[in-house]
């Protein structure tokens, strides 16, 4: 993870630097550090600390007590070596005059470090970061770029990295594999950084370096170089993003304008896919025969976006009557899949960075699969890769805690398996136009939810102080628990576990005691009897109910459960992402109650870019 950024220009570099990071600090936030070149001294100032970068600001007065015009930043999310100052990023060379952040690990870090102490050279960090500062000086000739190359025939493993030298003071130089890292042009100044929010305040052209590539960034421009360092043209492309929309706007916490957020995100995902009564996927390249020669559908994800995964199975396979399976992408990297040309894998994933989730894309081209990707950051590693990809178009999410990207992601599969069915003759025309219609419906549907929200933070003030939470349902219900327990845990750290409810008897069901609180969903209406029957069973054991449930089933729930929550009716394909919104909440507001940081919990980051 971690979250690197870089200036040069003719304005103070430490003030856009720290501003930069603060955009960043989602990805990491042990501790946080910047190197600037002084022209004027002539002097390479580096200042670091452990803790979050409001530490580091305070420190450097906002940027204004270290001058120079060039330099770099990190957020850091520890690795190699614990929290510290001393392990914090820039890490220097021997002499202090080369500066290094980077995301990323350098995984052959202890061999080489281990030569280099042999030449004599002194290490004072425990990171895997330091060895490539020293590695740089080591081949450092007069040419900045030529050492940088030199040093990267040496590391194995994952970067991106900014560099500055005290010798060529005009240049940053960046480069990258594996981890996330672009390029922004200004009026007379040039940026990198791990992630475009970063930069957006001062320019909107981006390019995005491919693995293997370098840049040299100087005030006048940049200069791209390919693995040969070779000089090379990359394409400039425009960002539309707001910059507001990477600003709390008056909220308390991102994630709760992310979650009000999303009815206008699912608007934007969702209206312009939908033409004369159709779905419509521009630029989508897998053609019709293609389509029809794919016998399994594999989808691949970590997280909340696995969530997502594992409610498009129930979907998909309802709308193609095709065999999906999901799997998480760290258990899919090693387990030797059973994919060949007759699969398509469907890659989601927020950020388009997740380490693992590109690994296993990669492994599941190589084993022959087409892949088509579900991302939210356009340009990112994932969308670039996969044969097509589709954007969810949920704007930047800066809470570490999914909420509209997991409902864009949602939508999109929804948007797909309509796209698809139409293409493979799979559904009924009424199905298909009464789903569309319902997709339609939805945002209104989303902001009645959230109008009704005062209902959540009342249970939450009534529960708020539980050790433990259980959530069940079946079905589609079950894959939203999942959600549902994700969130609930990542931000408030009440230790919870979703059950499939038919599951209970084997074994839950021994843990649900006097108060014990359980959210049951029931939002299926299929199934709705079964639900019932488990939320019996839990409330005879003395267990606390809480229920999910639709318009239509509040009243029968009502009978049994401590509490109710309604979303309205929808079509069973659309349920999960109204459903998710009230999980959402719930978690939102205990978090809020038991007074955690709500958008950076602790030990976690939004963009896990290590294995
Ligand atoms: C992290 C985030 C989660 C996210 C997961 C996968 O753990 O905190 O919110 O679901 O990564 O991220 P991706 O960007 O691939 O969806």
């Amino acid at each position: 993870m971690c979250g690197i950024v870089g200036y040069v220009g003719s304005e103070q570099a430490a003030p856009i630097l720290l501003e930069g990071l603060s955009k960043l600090e989602y990805r990491g936030y042990d501790s946080a550090g910047v190197a600037v070149y002084d022209g004027e001294t002539g002097r390479l100032t580096v200042r670091k600390s452990k803790g979050r970068l409001k530490v580091l600001s305070d420190m450097l007065d906002g940027g204004a007590s270290v001058a120079g015009r060039i330099g770099v930043g990190h957020t850091r999310w520890a690795t190699h070596g614990a929290p510290s100052d001393v392990n914090s990023h820039p890490q220097l060379s021997r002499s202090g005059r080369i500066a290094v952040v980077h995301n990323g690990i350098i995984e052959n870090y202890a061999e080489l470090k281990a030569y280099l102490q042999e030449q004599g050279i002194p290490f004072t960090s425990e990171t895997d970061t330091e060895v490539v500062a020293q590695l740089i000086e080591h081949f450092y000739e007069g040419d900045l770029l030529q050492a940088v190359g030199r040093c990267l025939r040496r590391i194995e493993g994952a970067y991106a990295l900014g560099i500055v030298c005290a010798d060529a003071p005009d240049e940053i130089v960046a480069v990258r594999k594996d981890s996330p890292l672009i390029l922004g042009y200004g009026e007379g100044c040039s940026f990198l950084a791990s992630d475009v929010t970063a930069i957006l305040r001062h320019t909107r052209r981006v390019s995005y370096l491919d693995d293997g590539e370098a840049a040299v960034l100087t005030r006048d421009g940049i200069q791209c170089y390919n693995h040969l360092m070779q000089p090379i043209e990359k394409e400039i492309c425009h960002v539309d993003w707001e910059v507001d929309a990477a600003e709390k706007g008056g909220y308390e916490h991102f994630m709760f304008k992310e979650i009000m957020e999303q009815p206008e995100a699912l608007r934007r995902c969702v209206l312009p896919r939908i033409r004369n009564g159709e779905v419509v996927l521009e630029d989508f390249r897998l053609d019709g025969e293609y389509l029809r020669s794919v016998r399994k559908l594999y989808i691949i994800a970590c997280g909340s976006s696995y969530h997502v995964g594992m409610l498009g199975k129930y979907s998909l396979e309802r709308i193609l009557r095709l065999p999906v399976e999901v799997s998480l992408a760290s258990e899919f990297r090693y387990m030797d899949p059973i994919v060949d040309e007759g699969t398509l894998a469907i890659v989601i994933s927020q950020s388009g960075e997740t380490l693992d989730t590109l690994a296993a894309m990669r492994e599941a081209k190589r084993l022959g699969a087409k892949t088509l990707s579900i991302v939210n950051v356009v340009g990112s590693s994932i969308a670039r890769e996969s044969d097509q990809v589709i954007y969810t178009w949920a704007g930047p999410e800066i809470a570490v805690a999914t909420t509209k990207a997991f409902t864009t992601q949602l939508a999109v599969v929804t948007l797909l398996g309509l796209y698809l069915a139409r293409r493979l003759g799979t559904m009924e025309e009424t199905e298909y136009k009464s789903v569309l219609e319902e997709l339609l419906a939805l945002p209104e549907k989303m902001e009645a939810v959230l109008a009704n929200r005062d209902g959540l933070q009342y249970y939450a003030s009534q529960y708020f102080n539980h050790d433990s939470v259980f959530f069940i349902g079946r079905n589609i219900d079950y894959a939203m628990g999942m959600e549902g327990s994700l969130k609930l845990k990542e931000i408030s750290y009440i230790h919870s576990e979703a059950y499939a409810s038919g599951e209970l008897k084997h074994g839950t069901i021994s843990l649900i005691e006097d108060g014990t609180l359980v959210v049951a969903l029931c939002t299926y209406h299929k199934l709705f009897d079964k639900a019932m029957s488990n939320i019996v069973e839990v409330k005879a054991r003395g267990g606390d109910v809480l229920a999910l449930t639709t318009e239509g089933k509040r009243e029968e729930l009502g009978k049994t459960a401590n509490g109710v929550f309604a979303i309205p009716e929808a079509h069973p394909l659309l349920l999960p992402c109204l459903g998710t919104v009230p999980l959402q909440l719930f978690a939102y507001y205990v978090a809020l109650m038991r007074g955690c940081d709500i958008d950076k919990p602790r030990n976690l980051a939004k963009s896990v870019t290590v294995e």
